[in-house]
């Protein structure tokens, strides 16, 4: 436990009706730490993500955003201060990369649109998107739609950024771009907690690597520790489940 971690998640237990899904949940995170999260489908991860910005309730627990727990915030500012990459991007259709970008900037934060046009221009270059920002997502691969999604995230200067299995609905070729944006972002600095099983990604990137299964942190430590010398069977079994796919058939 550190002294003042950006993220504190304290005892969190969640239920869907009968269902207990979070048993128990408790970790800190740093600033500048990468958490990468694994586990089995229905295992909740992405029921954790929601939780830290209150996309759902939890039940028991808290979860602390720089020492303030997110129950006492306005869940504007919360969700301000923690982006979020999901899945499924999620592009307004009708409007261009850029535009996608301002949004959030000059509605939440009150930027003109000079300020905004900057900022989006700012962090579509991190992306590697400069070139397309007068694109609309029909004319964009989803990898670039993935990257305009991080850059619309980056847009709102949070504090940290959840991302939920950002590349799993991508074609393979595409997945590389993404992940290479991923460990920019990590590599600068950003605090990230990221739901994926690109294990290459969590090798490289992550300062620390989280089994989840049955409600329960199973495992949590370096990714070369989980890797190497994992303290659980279910962690080591997990593992090399996914190693193999990820590998292929020989
Ligand atoms: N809105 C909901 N209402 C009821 N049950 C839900 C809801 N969302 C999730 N659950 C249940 O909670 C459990 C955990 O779901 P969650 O989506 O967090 O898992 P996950 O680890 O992200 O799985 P996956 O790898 O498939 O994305 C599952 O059993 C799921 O059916
Ligand atoms: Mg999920």
């Amino acid at each position: 436990m550190s002294q003042n971690p950006l993220l504190r998640v304290e005892n969190v237990r969640k239920s869907y009706g009968e269902e207990e899904v979070l048993r128990d949940v408790s970790f800190d995170i740093d600033r500048q730490d990468v958490e990468v999260i694994i586990g089995p489908s229905g295992s909740g991860k992405s029921t954790l993500l929601r939780c830290v910005n209150r996309l759902t309730e939890f039940q028991g627990g808290d979860v602390l955003l720089d020492g303030q727990s997110v129950l006492a915030m306005d869940v504007n500012d919360l969700r301000r201060r923690v982006g979020m990459v999901f899945q499924d991007i999620n592009l307004f259709a009708h409007l261009t990369a850029r535009e996608n970008v301002t949004l959030g900037p000059r509605r939440v934060l009150g930027m003109d649109r000079e300020e905004a046009n900057a900022t989006a221009d700012r962090h579509l270059a991190e992306v590697g998107l400069s070139d397309q920002a007068e694109s609309y997502p029909a004319e964009l691969s989803g990898g670039q739609k993935q990257r305009v999604g991080i850059a619309r995230a980056l847009a709102m200067d949070p504090e940290i950024l959840l991302f939920d299995e950002p590349t799993s609905a991508l074609d393979p070729e595409l997945v590389g771009e993404v992940l290479e944006v991923m460990r920019d972002l990590a590599e600068g600095g950003m605090t990230m907690l990221v739901v994926t099983h690109e294990m290459g990604f969590a090798r490289r990137a992550a300062t620390s690597l989280m089994f989840l299964d049955g409600g329960y942190i199973v495992e949590r430590g370096p990714p070369e520790q989980l890797f190497e010398r994992p303290e659980r069977d279910r962690t080591a079994e997990f593992l090399r489940r996914l190693t193999a796919l990820e590998e292929g058939p020989a």
